[in-house]
């Protein structure tokens, strides 16, 4: 019957939706659904156990898809692109924003239920992310010893040396300050990128101009603030990564080894654009 003869109410009908997939895919199966959602392996009977793998994985998806947008940003920048990554940057800022809000839901969870399924996964920890090194890498947070949990996985391994060792979404945004004719001194442009990034007055000097000029220089600047966005979200799930370890297991040491939440809260001090946050105070 041609759509017009139907009354408004039976085109509604959710009997009028399609209903055979013989031919062609179905929601679950595009999405795997399946595959995805096997992987909700609780190994305890605790009804917290739920919640914790749930938040575990949605996070893990969210890191997936920032890695993606970041490697498609940083690729675009190296070839002295800038809109597209403005795009792909904010898309980073949303997930970011997702991930941190998961601790709201995580944070119902109390130490007690907590304890009921702790021992059950020995010494794994989210310090074994392999996903959360890799944007950690790709920004520029670099330390030899964060490679170490993935020496068993030699693909893995392999992944996060090579991001280890090429230049950071910094670094990419330093070259293109240069290629507008800012002065980055060439020890910076060529420095060992495998090292956490050491700031740089010249580099400082070359924001201020950009920040005293924006108009002139206008994608750069456009670019720093959002660079800022993402260290800003960055910094507020750790903060709330940090706070909910507290609450939940205090000043215990971490499943994965380090001191807990003294090692966390050390990573508070990472800075990952020294000059970025500086160039306010100068300005
Ligand atoms: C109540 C829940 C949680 C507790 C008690 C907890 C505890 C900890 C602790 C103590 C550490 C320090 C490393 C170690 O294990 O020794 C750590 C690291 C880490 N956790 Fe969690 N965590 C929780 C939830 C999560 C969630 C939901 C994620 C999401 C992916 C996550 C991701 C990470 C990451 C990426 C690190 C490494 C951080 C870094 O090295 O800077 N954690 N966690």
């Amino acid at each position: 019957m041609p759509d017009a003869e139907i009354r408004p109410s039976e085109r509604d009908a959710p009997e009028r939706a399609h209903a055979d997939f013989t031919r062609s895919l179905s929601y679950g199966d595009y999405l795997h659904l399946d595959t995805l959602l096997s992987a909700h392996q609780p190994v305890t009977p605790a009804h917290d156990e739920h919640l914790f793998i749930a938040v575990h994985h949605v996070s893990e998806i969210w890191l997936n898809l920032i890695v993606q947008e970041l490697r498609s940003a940083m690729a675009l920048l190296s070839s002295g692109v800038t809109d597209a990554p403005l795009k792909m940057l904010s898309r980073v800022v949303r997930a970011q924003e997702q991930m941190t809000n998961a601790w709201e839901v995580l944070k119902t969870m109390t130490p007690a239920d907590y304890l009921q399924f702790r021992s059950a996964f020995g010494q794994a920890s989210g310090f074994q992310s392999a996903q959360y090194r890799m944007m950690e890498f790709l920004l520029g947070n670099r330390h030899p010893a964060l490679l170490r949990p993935h020496a068993q996985r030699p693909d893995i391994h392999g992944l996060l040396q090579a991001a280890m060792q090429a230049p950071s979404l910094y670094d990419l945004t330093l070259r293109l300050l240069a290629e507008r004719g800012l002065d980055i001194p060439a020890a910076v442009l060529e420095r060992d990128f495998s090292q956490p990034y050491e700031q740089h007055p010249a580099v400082l000097d070359a924001w201020l101009t950009v920040y005293r000029d924006p108009e002139r220089y206008w994608d750069v600047y456009e670019l720093a603030e959002k660079l800022l966005d993402v260290e800003d979200n960055f910094r507020r799930w750790r903060f709330n990564h940090l706070t909910t370890v507290e609450r939940t297991i205090g000043f215990k040491a971490g499943s994965g080894g380090t001191s807990g939440a003294g090692y966390l809260r050390r990573a508070l001090d990472t800075v990952l654009f020294p000059e970025l946050w500086q160039v306010r105070t100068e300005l």
